[in-house]
């Protein structure tokens, strides 16, 4: 008899095919999250489970499906899986690094262009019918090339980022929990800071940090206060990195000048004022959305 596997949520064909060969799979082609008691019901009597990060998996699931023995979170980012209670109950948890990192990088620089360049609102300005005609003062926005890039995390996706900085000309300085080795600093052209020089110095701040206790809110009042009036923040990485109120703070206070974001505190909602604001340009958690890496993270979790 094959094993019992539950795939909590659509994922694409190629992945469901692979895993039929080898398990009795449970699938929710639907692709509505299931609640957390329906989680633990569809749960019972399988090995495996295969979900995405809407699918929260704490120590209170984990107790309720004795039978469960490896997690598969179809991402990079596994803060919905309490990693540490699995491990306690011997339960296996894996992620899809490395899939998604080109893609990744592609997004974080079309939300820096977007809004350094106010692509978002120049679009529905135009489907408005207001466009009358070409002026010298219209959306007027930010300089990219030539700029200063900070990047916070020099991991996979952060090099992703610093390497289509070249094409840019942008001096890129970046700041991690440890310093690169030379010879990467080298390679992708770029200068390690400490956190207050990159946010002083930045003209753009990227940021590129897994979500953990320890960098919750990396970015509230005091950062916000340290960058330049100009600056534009882009967070393709997790919500809660930032503080979200206090972005909306600096934003209104004209601490910073806008904010390209693919990540929420509390997905899927924002800050309300965000919503209204004009240099923000608000994505739907999609920076790793190409057919070709959603296809290869479901394949990869195999
Ligand atoms: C997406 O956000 C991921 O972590 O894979």
């Amino acid at each position: 008899m094959k094993p019992k596997v539950l795939v909590s949520r659509k994922v694409f064909d190629a992945a469901l095919v692979l895993l039929n060969k080898h398990f009795d799979v449970e699938s929710n082609q639907r692709d509505v999250p299931y609640a957390p008691t329906q989680l633990v019901k569809k749960l019972q009597g399988k090995s495996g489970a295969i979900v995405l990060l809407t699918d929260i998996f704490d120590e209170r699931v984990f107790a309720q499906c004795p039978e469960l023995k490896i997690v598969c979170n179809v991402a990079v980012g596994y803060n919905n899986i309490d990693a540490k209670a699995a491990s306690r109950r011997g339960i296996m948890v894996t992620n899809t690094p490395g899939v998604l990192d080109d893609t990744t990088a592609d997004f974080t620089w079309t939300l820096l262009l977007a809004t350094a360049r106010r692509v978002v609102e120049s679009d529905t300005f135009f489907r408005s019918g207001k466009w009358k005609g070409w002026g010298l003062m219209q959306f007027t926005g930010y300089d990219v090339h030539h700029k200063t890039l900070g990047i916070v995390g020099m991991g996979r996706i952060g090099k992703g980022v610093a390497r289509r900085a070249k094409g840019f000309d942008m001096r890129v300085i970046y700041t991690d929990i440890q310093r690169a080795d030379e010879a990467t600093e080298r390679e992708y052209g770029v200068m390690y800071v400490d956190k207050r020089t990159l946010l002083r110095e930045s003209d753009f701040v990227s940021l590129h940090i897994p979500l953990f206790a320890e960098t919750q809110h990396f970015l509230s009042d005091p950062e916000f206060a340290l960058m330049k009036k100009t600056a534009i923040l882009v967070n393709a990485a997790r919500g809660p990195i930032v503080d979200e109120k206090a972005l909306v703070r600096a934003l209104k206070g004209a601490k910073i000048a806008g904010a390209g974001l693919d990540v929420y505190e509390k997905e899927p909602k924002c800050e309300r004022a965000l919503l209204s604001m004009k240099n923000v340009v608000l994505a739907p958690h999609t920076a790793s959305a190409s057919i070709e890496t959603r296809t290869d993270s479901g394949r990869r979790t195999l």
